[in-house]
C-alpha cells in the first residue's frame, strides 16, 4: 500500500489502523453507555415499530469524540518526516522534504506549519460542529437559529483557505470562453459560496432522516465515493499536483468511516440506538472539511445530490407555503407492518391558497406528490415533501429496512454517476 500511492504511504497506514481501533472503541462505548444516555434524558421513541420502545438518543456524540481523539492522536503522523527533519538539524538528505535554502553546506528545514494549520482548523471545526450537535440533541434548538451555527464552525477553514489557496475564481467551460473568458472570478463571493456548502451539507443530512439507519448510510456512501474519488489521484502513473489534498483528505475520511460502521451497526433496522443530530451535522461538517481544504467543494455538491434534491423538495414545508408538522417520517401502518407516505391533514377552514393548490395538484398529475381531495374538490391531504415519502409513493408500502437499501442503492447510482460526470464531462467541458 505504501508504495502503490504517491507521495508517503506510511501516515496512510496508520490512518487506516486508526481507523479500525476508532471502529472497535465506538462500537463498545454505545453498548457500554446506551443506558448512561437515556438515564440522562436522552431517548426518543422509535416511531415506526409494532412496540414504541424508547431508545438511546445522541449516540452520534460517541462516534465524534471517538473521531475527534483518533484525528488528533494522528497528527505527529503525516508530519514525522517533517519534525524528525526539524529537530535533527536537517542533515539527512533523505528525511529532508522542505528544504528552502542551503546554508554552510546544511540543509535547513522548514516545518509545514501552513498544512498544521490547515490540519488543525479543520479539528477545530469539527469541535464546534459537534458542541453545536450536542446542544441541539439537549435543547432543540430552534431551526432558525441552529442554521447559521456551521457557518460560524467553518470560519477557521476559510481562513486557511484565504491563506493556502486564495484562489476564488472557477474555470468557464470551453465553448463560453470566447464570451466569458478563460476564469470567472467570484472574490468574496466564493467565500459565500464555501459557508453556504458549509450550512447546506449538515443540514442537508438531518432532514433526510426518520428511518433507522438512513443517516449513517448516507454518510458512508459519500464518504466512500470522495475516498475513491481520493484513490483516483493518488493511483496516477505520475505524480498528480493535488496528491497532498487528498492525501489530507483521505486521513479525515478513514476514521470517519470507522465510527460510522460501528454506529450502522447499532442504528441499522430495528435499531438499538438513534444517531442524534449531533452525528447528522458532524458527518455533514466532515465533508465540508475535506472539501474546501482539499479545494473539490464542487465534487461535494455532485454527491450532495439526492440531499439537494431532498432539500429543494422540502422547500415548500420548511419556507411555510404548506404546514411542517414537527415529523415528517413516513407513516408506520401497524396492520400491515409497512412505511407509507406521512401526509399531512387539511381542513375545509385551512385550504392552500389558490396559487398553491394549482402547484399542488400540478405535482400530484406529475407524481412529485399524493393529493387527496373530497367530492367537493377540496383538499384532505397531501404526503409530505420529503424523499422518503415520495419514494414510498412511487413504490408503494415498504417494509423499513426496505426503504432504506432502497434510498442508499440510488444514492449509490446517483454518486458513481457524478463522480463520472465530474471526470468524463468535465474533459470534454474544460478540455484545453
Ligand atoms: C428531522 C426532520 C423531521 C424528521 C426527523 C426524523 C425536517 C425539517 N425535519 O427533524 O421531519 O421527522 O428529522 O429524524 O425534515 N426517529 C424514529 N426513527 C428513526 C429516526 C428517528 O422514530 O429511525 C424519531 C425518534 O423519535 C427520534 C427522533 O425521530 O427521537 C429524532 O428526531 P430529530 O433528529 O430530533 O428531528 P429533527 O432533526 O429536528
Ligand atoms: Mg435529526
Amino acid at each position: 500500500l505504501a508504495n502503490t500511492f504517491q507521495g508517503d504511504g506510511y501516515p496512510l497506514i496508520a490512518s487506516l489502523a486508526l481507523g479500525g481501533l476508532a471502529f472497535s472503541a465506538t462500537f463498545s462505548m454505545i453498548r457500554w453507555l446506551g443506558p448512561t444516555f437515556m438515564r440522562a434524558g436522552l431517548k426518543g421513541v422509535d416511531m415506526s415499530k409494532h412496540h414504541k420502545k424508547e431508545l438511546p438518543e445522541c449516540m452520534g456524540a460517541i462516534a465524534a469524540m471517538v473521531y475527534l481523539l483518533a484525528v488528533i492522536i494522528f497528527i505527529p503522523f503525516p508530519f514525522y518526516k517533517d519534525i524528525v527533519a526539524a529537530t535533527s538539524g536537517g542533515g539527512n538528505r533523505d528525511v529532508v522534504m522542505h528544504v528552502e535554502h542551503v546554508q554552510e553546506g546544511r540543509f535547513l528545514h522548514r516545518f509545514p506549519h501552513g498544512k498544521l494549520a490547515s490540519y488543525l482548523s479543520a479539528v477545530m471545526a469539527l469541535q464546534s460542529i459537534s458542541l453545536l450537535g450536542i446542544g441541539d440533541d439537549l435543547f432543540d434548538i430552534r431551526w432558525r437559529h441552529k442554521f447559521f451555527i456551521p457557518a460560524f464552525a467553518s470560519i477557521p477553514l476559510l481562513v486557511v483557505y484565504f491563506v493556502d489557496f486564495g484562489v476564488t475564481s472557477v474555470v468557464i467551460p470551453t465553448p463560453l470562453q470566447p464570451y466569458l473568458g478563460e476564469l470567472f472570478n467570484l472574490g468574496a463571493l466564493y467565500y459565500v459560496y464555501m459557508a453556504s456548502v458549509a450550512i447546506f451539507s449538515p443540514n442537508s443530512i438531518n432532514i433526510l432522516a426518520g428511518i433507522n439507519g438512513i443517516e449513517v448510510t448516507q454518510s458512508i456512501v459519500i464518504a466512500l465515493l470522495l475516498a475513491f474519488n481520493d484513490c483516483l489521484y493518488l493511483l496516477t502513473p505520475y505524480p498528480h499536483p493535488a496528491t497532498d489534498s487528498h492525501l489530507f483528505s483521505l486521513y479525515f475520511l478513514l476514521p470517519f468511516l470507522g465510527v460510522s460502521f460501528a454506529l450502522l451497526w447499532h442504528n441499522w433496522y430495528p435499531a438499538r440506538v438513534f444517531v442524534g443530530d449531533t452525528y447528522c451535522y458532524f458527518a455533514g461538517m466532515v465533508f465540508v472539511v475535506v472539501s474546501i481544504l482539499g479545494h473539490f467543494s464542487k465534487t461535494l455538491i455532485l454527491l450532495l445530490i439526492p440531499q439537494i434534491f431532498n432539500f429543494v423538495y422540502s422547500v415548500p414545508q420548511l419556507f411555510g407555503l404548506v404546514p411542517c408538522p414537527r415529523h415528517r417520517l413516513p407513516r408506520f401502518n401497524a396492520r400491515t407492518g409497512l412505511l407509507e407516505p406521512s401526509v399531512t391533514p387539511w381542513t375545509p377552514e385551512r385550504q392552500p391558497k389558490p396559487p398553491v393548490a394549482w402547484a399542488l395538484k400540478t405535482l400530484d398529475k406529475v407524481k412529485l406528490l399524493r393529493v387527496t381531495l373530497d367530492e367537493e374538490g377540496r383538499f384532505v391531504e397531501t404526503s409530505n415533501f420529503t424523499i422518503l415519502n415520495l419514494w414510498l409513493v412511487w413504490r408503494g408500502p415498504l417494509r423499513e429496512d426496505r426503504l432504506a437499501m432502497e434510498i442508499t442503492g440510488m444514492q449509490i447510482v446517483v454518486g458513481l454517476f457524478g463522480l463520472f460526470v465530474r471526470h468524463r464531462l468535465a474533459l470534454i467541458l474544460f478540455k484545453q
